[in-house]
C-alpha cells in the first residue's frame, strides 16, 4: 500500500489518497468517519465533482454549450445542488427525477427529459413547469407528446433522439446507440420524424441529440457518432427545419481498473475540431455526462463481518452487498477495493462478498488484501451508479451519502432503517 507522509491520489482519483496510515477523502479521515455514521457508508468529494465538471468547462471555453448533468447516476439532492449551482443543467428520466432537480435548485428551462417510455402524466409535468427540452425517443411518443401540449395550450420544445448506430465498444446493457438498442430513432428514419414533428401544432422542434453508451473510453465510437449526426442536421435543416442545439449525450468512462478513458477536454478539442471543421462549430451544443462527473468522487466503506477461508476460495465477508453496489453483479464490473488503515503483512487472495444470499452477491474477485475481522475497507469509483442503483434486497436499509467539502463531512443522507424498508407496507 501507498503509506507515505506525503498524501498521494489513488490512480485515477486524486482526492482519495493515503496520508500517512489513513485513507483520507479529501481532508476528511474516513476511519473516523465509518466509526461516526457507521457501514455501509457512501462518501462523495464535492472537489472532485467540481474538478471533473471544470474538465468539461475548460473544453467548452468560449463555446456556447450547457451541461447538463445525467443525474441517475447520482441523484441525491445535496449532489444535484453542488452542479445546480455550478450552473449546470440537468438529463432527467423520470417525473421523479424532475422533483429531485427542482428541489435542488435546478433552473427548469436548463432542464432536458430523456427516456423512451415518458407518461403522459409525466410529460403534463414537464411542461407545467417550463422544462428546457424532451429528448423524443419515437414517432409515437412525439404524437402523444403533441396531444398533451395541445391539451394545455403549450407547445413542447422538442429535440429527437437519434440512433447513429454506432458501436461505442463498451458493455453490451449499456450500448445504447446500436441497431438492436431500444434506444432513439433510427438513424434512415429521422428525417421523417423531423418532418412529422415539424407539422405537429403542439411540437416546436428545438434540437437534436444522441447518446451512444456509457463508459465508453476511447475517442472514435464520438467521432464516427458525431459524423452521422452532422450530415443528419444537414438533411433536416435542408428540408426547411432549422436545428438550434446539438446535444451529443453522455458516456465518458473513467478510470476504474486502468482504463484510460480520454480527459474531457481532449475528448472535447477533438470534437470540436470537427465541429469547426464541418461549420458547426459556434452552435448552441449540449452534452449530458453523468458517471464522469461523480463516478470517481465517491467511495463506499464497508467493514469486514468474517474472515472465511476455504480449499477453493478465500472470503472476505462485509457488511455492504449487491443492494448497495449492484455493478459488479449486474455487469461484473470492477471496483478497486482498498483497505482505509493498510496493515503490514503479507496478502491473502479474498473474494470480497456481501451478506445477501445469492452467490451473484460479490464485490471484487481474487483480490489481494491484507485485512482482518472489523477492518474497513473503502470500495473506490462508487459515486456513480451505485447508490443510485441501490436496492432494499434482503430488507437491507440503503446507505447513508456524506458530502466531502474540504475538512467537512455533511450527512447529505440518513441511514434507513429496517422499519423505513417496511413503513408502506400492511398485513391485511
Ligand atoms: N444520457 C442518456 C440519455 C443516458 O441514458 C445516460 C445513461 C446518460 C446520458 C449518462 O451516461 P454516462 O455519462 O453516465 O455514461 N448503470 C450503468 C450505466 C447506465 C447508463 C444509462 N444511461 C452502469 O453502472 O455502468
Amino acid at each position: 500500500m501507498n503509506a507515505t507522509n506525503t498524501p498521494q491520489g489513488l490512480p485515477g482519483q486524486p482526492h482519495v489518497a493515503y496520508q500517512g496510515e489513513q485513507l483520507m477523502l479529501e481532508g476528511v479521515n474516513l476511519s473516523d468517519l465509518a466509526r461516526e455514521h457507521g457501514t455501509p457508508l457512501f462518501a462523495y468529494s464535492k472537489a472532485a465533482m467540481l474538478s471533473a465538471l471544470a474538465a468539461y468547462q475548460r473544453g467548452f471555453a468560449g463555446r456556447q454549450a450547457q451541461i447538463c448533468y445525467a443525474m441517475k447516476a447520482n441523484s441525491n439532492l445535496a449532489v444535484l445542488q453542488v452542479f445546480a449551482e455550478a450552473g449546470c443543467g440537468f438529463d432527467i428520466v423520470s417525473a421523479g427525477e424532475l422533483a429531485r432537480v427542482l428541489a435542488a435548485g435546478a433552473d427548469p428551462a436548463k432542464v432536458i427529459f430523456s427516456g423512451v417510455g415518458k407518461t403522459r402524466a409525466e410529460m403534463k409535468q414537464a411542461l407545467q413547469i417550463g422544462i428546457g427540452c424532451f429528448n423524443v425517443e419515437s414517432e409515437a411518443e412525439l404524437d402523444v407528446l403533441n396531444t398533451v401540449a395541445l391539451g394545455m395550450g403549450k407547445q413542447a420544445p422538442v429535440s429527437l433522439r437519434v440512433n447513429p448506430n454506432v458501436d461505442p465498444k463498451t458493455h453490451p446493457y449499456i450500448s445504447t446507440g446500436l441497431k438492436g438498442n431500444k434506444f432513439g430513432i433510427a438513424h434512415e428514419d429521422t428525417l421523417r420524424a423531423y418532418q412529422h414533428a415539424a407539422s405537429l401544432p403542439g411540437l416546436k422542434v428545438v434540437g437534436i441529440d444522441c447518446h451512444i453508451g456509457s463508459q465508453i473510453t476511447e475517442t472514435t465510437p464520438y467521432l464516427d457518432a458525431m459524423d452521422r449526426m452532422l450530415d443528419l442536421v444537414a438533411d433536416i435543416e435542408a428540408a426547411g427545419i432549422p436545428i438550434h442545439h446539438i446535444d451529443f449525450g453522455g458516456g465518458l468512462g473513467i478510470n476504474y481498473n486502468g482504463d484510460t478513458p480520454p480527459k474531457a477536454d481532449a475528448l472535447w478539442a477533438q470534437l470540436l475540431a470537427k465541429l469547426d471543421a464541418r461549420g458547426y462549430g459556434q452552435r448552441q451544443l449540449m452534452i449530458e455526462p453523468g458517471r464522469s462527473l461523480v463516478g470517481n468522487a465517491g467511495v463506499c466503506l464497508t467493514e469486514v463481518l468474517y474472515l472465511k477461508p476455504g480449499e477453493q476460495k478465500n472470503f472476505c465477508i462485509v457488511d455492504a452487498a449487491m443492494n448497495d453496489l449492484p455493478r459488479p453483479a449486474m455487469y461484473q464490473a470492477f471496483h478497486q477495493i482498498v483497505p482505509v488503515t493498510p496493515r503490514a503483512g503479507e496478502a491473502t487472495l479474498y473474494d470480497v462478498v456481501g451478506p445477501v444470499c445469492e452467490s451473484g452477491d460479490w464485490i471484487g474477485r481474487d483480490r489481494a488484501l491484507q485485512v482482518q475481522t472489523g477492518d474497513t475497507l473503502a470500495v473506490l469509483s462508487a459515486g456513480a451508479y451505485c447508490m443510485s442503483m441501490a436496492s432494499n434486497y434482503n430488507t437491507r436499509g440503503r446507505a447513508a451519502e456524506i458530502l466531502v467539502d474540504k475538512a467537512q463531512a455533511h450527512l447529505i443522507r440518513q441511514r434507513e432503517s429496517v422499519f423505513d424498508t417496511f413503513a408502506l407496507e400492511q398485513l391485511v
